[in-house]
């Protein structure tokens, strides 16, 4: 039995909601169809919305503090989705990932130090580093020509050699939808063992992922991994509560740790939202792993469209099933014009707003991100948009 309506669609236009009142700032056509920035079109589950709405019915919502609910929620989870027993004392908050990931930059090393990120991927990866003044070192992934990535291990152990302090990754990885199996950590952490490399690893993915393909917490390979790496997650992609600015850090390592906390009482970002706390604990329940049962279930649905569709209507494009992340990335370097093109092609002939694959690195060049965490009937008007706009070219 379907309990959730994932065919629903939901007006989001109005609601200052960035993925579609944010188009005019965005493409140069406001009106396109939007499948870019990651959240859902799907409704936040029942469940978290009625635990919010049960909040407030009390009057004061007051300065706040994460509770042991909180804490035992998110050991519960990573217990039993992830096999991996965490001590509530590792804990930590972070207003989003993406401001952990500064903070971590700032709390473990100097300016001018060297940090590695593997590219193509999430833009901000490149940003924060290069915001807080430290040097990027680029790792790019390997393409095998048909879609499927992997690390190149032999050249990162060069740079670390060369004296990198930090590697970030995204585990699963936005955007190429690899899930990296436990040999693949295995070696990369055995590279940061040897060079002494502090592993930030950005696992806000880690929930969503297929059938056939299994996450594994960085740290939670080695006690050694354990004690060098900070893992960043959040309730908000899993359960479409990104607006709730709530995340949060698993630092075994006390020092790491305590260095981590120096740097978020700096910036004065420590205290959390009230309901991104209360969203945390209504997500992290049996409640909530149903309902990612079933929002799974209907992501897959929709890659399989995805698949057929190309196969059948758009076979000048390379698209390979990602193993987990909502994020779908085609390759339209067959039809042979710049990026530039392509994104005039998209948002003016086609009227879709994806996102432009050069925006995760010069290896993203003629890529395109599609999210597909929305009715399938989106999904289908997008990809009929593409194909008359190609057979019209
Ligand atoms: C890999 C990755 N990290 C972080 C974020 C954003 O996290 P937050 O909104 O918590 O800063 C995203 C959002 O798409 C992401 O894909």
């Amino acid at each position: 039995m379907v309990a959730y309506d994932f065919d629903e669609q939901i007006d989001r236009i109005g609601t200052a909601c960035f993925k579609y009142d944010g188009r005019g700032h965005v493409f140069q056509n406001p009106d396109v169809l939007p499948l870019w920035v990651a959240d859902m079109d799907f409704a936040t589950p029942s469940f978290i919305i009625e635990r919010i709405r049960k909040r407030c019915q009390h009057p004061v919502l007051g300065y706040t503090f994460r509770d042991d609910e909180y804490h035992a929620a998110i050991r519960w989870w990573y217990a039993q989705r992830h096999g991996w027993s965490i001590d509530t004392g590792w804990i930590d908050f972070c207003p989003g990932v993406v401001s952990g990931l500064n903070h971590a930059i700032r709390a473990y090393t100097q300016p001018g130090d060297a940090i590695i990120i593997q590219p193509p991927v999430y833009h901000p990866f490149f940003s924060t580093v290069e915001n807080n003044g430290r040097k990027l070192v680029l790792n790019p992934l390997r393409n095998n020509g048909e879609g499927y990535y992997t690390m190149d291990l032999q050249h990162l152990e060069t740079l670390a050699q060369q004296g990198a302090k930090m590697l970030i990754i995204s585990s699963p990885h936005n955007p190429v939808g690899r899930v990296w199996t436990r040999d693949e950590l295995l070696a990369l952490g055995g590279i940061c063992q040897r060079y002494g490399l502090i592993v930030v690893s950005d696992e806000i993915h880690s929930d969503l992922v297929f059938a056939g393909h299994k996450h594994i917490p960085m740290a939670s390979l080695s006690d050694d991994l354990a004690q060098r790496t900070i893992t960043f997650a959040s309730a908000s992609k899993t359960f479409n509560i990104a607006g709730l600015s709530s995340g949060f850090a698993i630092i075994p390592n006390k020092e790491l740790r305590l260095r981590y906390q120096r740097e978020l009482e700096a910036s004065g970002a420590g205290m959390g939202n009230l309901f991104g706390i209360e969203a945390v604990k209504a997500a992290f329940s049996p409640q909530g792993e149903a309902w990612l049962g079933e929002l799974l279930r209907y992501l897959a649905g929709n890659i399989d469209f995805v698949e057929r569709f190309v196969a059948e209507r758009l076979p000048q494009l390379r698209f390979r099933r990602p193993g987990g992340t909502y994020l779908l990335w085609l390759d339209f370097g067959s039809l042979g014009i710049t990026d530039k093109q392509l994104n005039e092609l998209l948002q003016q002939s086609a009227g879709v707003g994806f996102n432009a694959g050069s925006g995760f690195g010069v290896e993203g060049h003629c890529f395109q991100r599609i999210n597909v965490a929305c009715p399938q009937s989106t999904v289908r008007e997008a990809l009929e948009r593409v194909a008359a706009a190609l057979e019209v070219r």
